[in-house]
């Protein structure tokens, strides 16, 4: 009963002992502080936590929703499925493994081709007198080549139909790449079409290729119709739509890299079952175009170049490159394309506006291209009689 009245007492004190309304801020003022920044706190770290409700929880803020809050909180971790852990470990470990570059080592040359191959003499001559530093392996889609160098002779590997931007052209690299891995000695191996031509000497793509320390896959950002554009629902988790990339499918890789992509099942699925046309709406997913550039750019982003070492000529901006006829085969053009030394980024924003990179090889700018691609077959001798000329190491 005293202690009622007691508490009685006090709070009738308390309330008599306010001052006044003008006064009352300042003492108030820090608890409100105090509870609108741990409010705030709580908040960040909620949405933190729970991604899934990010967008619930900044509706709460504001009716425009999310956009400028995300961006400035930190990306939340995904967690990982069994699968991706064990791929990821797999990945990490083989790309941990030491590359050893001996006498005898080898660059596997993989060319992609329907058929005969045109520049079959071209390459004979590129060849000789390189014994031992190369091989050659040939995934012929369609007919049985007829080959006109010894170099190229039961060099087949067994092949399937290949569909241009479909699924088979990935299983066709794969299976140029797996045949290549079975000769320990090959240490690089370089992706090449019928159309391809080298314009460079043999010693000069060995050492260019052998001593970088990065392979050359080509991978780029386009937030377009025809990159990001192309990324499918069905690819997540595993594939984010901001990991998605693409480049040109030519690619040069070390045997680490060649190794995890032959190894690849995880990532390589979800292309197979979903870049394609006719699978989210009007979307037409082109797999030569973004699984490689997508998986390395996941997976070991350090260590590709991001550009590839074949040359092609997109600028008359048509659906298809250039491809060069006789006419235009001359020293000054093979001069002018082995002196490039710097890649160009088109998105298909429809900005127009070109991007150039300089190609760095181990830290230094070097000219970016091995070989060149579009060539059309009746420039065969144009080409061999242009040759040692044009590879004359300058
Ligand atoms: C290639 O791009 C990735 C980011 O996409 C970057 O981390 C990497 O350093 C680049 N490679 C080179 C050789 O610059
Ligand atoms: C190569 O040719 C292109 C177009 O013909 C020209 O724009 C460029 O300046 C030339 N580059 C060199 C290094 O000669
Ligand atoms: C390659 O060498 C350059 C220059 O020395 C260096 O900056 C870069 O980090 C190296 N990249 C890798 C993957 O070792
Ligand atoms: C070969 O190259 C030299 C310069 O290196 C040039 O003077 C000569 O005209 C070239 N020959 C042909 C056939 O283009």
């Amino acid at each position: 009963m005293k202690a009622i009245k007691g508490w009685r007492l006090g709070r009738t004190n308390y309330m008599q002992s306010l001052p006044g309304a003008r006064h009352r801020a300042p003492t108030r003022k820090p608890v409100w502080i105090i509870a609108l920044v741990s409010l705030i706190t709580m908040f960040v770290i909620g949405a933190y936590m729970f991604p899934h409700h990010r967008k619930a929880a900044c509706y709460m803020f504001s009716s425009k929703g999310c956009k400028g809050l995300t961006d400035w909180l930190p990306p939340s971790p995904r967690e990982f499925s069994d699968d991706e852990i064990a791929a990821r470990v797999v990945i990490s470990e083989i790309l941990n493994s030491p590359r050893v570059i001996k006498k005898s080592s080898k660059i596997a040359f993989m060319f992609l081709t329907p058929g005969t191959l045109p520049f079959e003499k071209l390459w004979d001559l590129f060849f000789q007198g390189h014994e031992g530093k190369f091989s050659v392996y040939i995934h012929a889609s369609k007919d049985t080549p007829v080959h006109t160098s010894r170099y190229f002779v039961n060099r087949e590997i067994r092949s399937d139909e290949v569909v241009w931007g479909r699924i088979s052209m990935i299983d066709a690299e794969r299976r140029l790449l797996t045949n290549a891995l079975r000769d320990p000695e090959n240490q690089q191996f370089v992706l090449l079409s019928d159309s391809c031509v080298p314009l460079r000497s043999f010693e000069y793509m060995y050492n260019y290729m052998m001593y970088s320390n990065v392979s050359y896959v080509d991978c780029f950002d386009d937030p377009g119709p025809h990159g990001t554009g192309r990324h499918m629902d069905h690819m997540l988790p595993e594939i984010p739509k901001e990991d998605f990339r693409k480049g040109a499918q030519w690619f040069s890789m070390k045997r680490q890299h060649a190794v995890i992509t032959m190894a690849d099942s995880l990532y390589y699925s979800k292309f197979r079952d979903y870049c394609g046309p006719g699978i989210e709406g009007n979307k037409n997913c082109i797999a030569d175009e973004h699984y490689l550039p997508t998986f390395f750019y996941m997976l070991d982003p350090g260590g590709i170049a991001n550009w590839t070492v074949t040359y092609v000529d997109w600028s008359e901006k048509k659906w298809h490159p250039r491809t060069y006829m006789p006419e235009d085969i001359t020293h000054k053009l093979l001069k002018n394309l082995t002196s490039i030394d710097a890649v160009s980024r088109v998105t298909s924003e429809g900005t127009g506006e070109v991007t150039w990179v300089p190609c760095m090889w181990n830290g230094i700018k070097r000219p970016c291209y091995l070989f060149g691609r579009k060539f059309h077959a009746s420039t065969l001798d144009k080409l061999i009689n242009l040759f040692s000329n044009y590879t004359i190491i300058s």
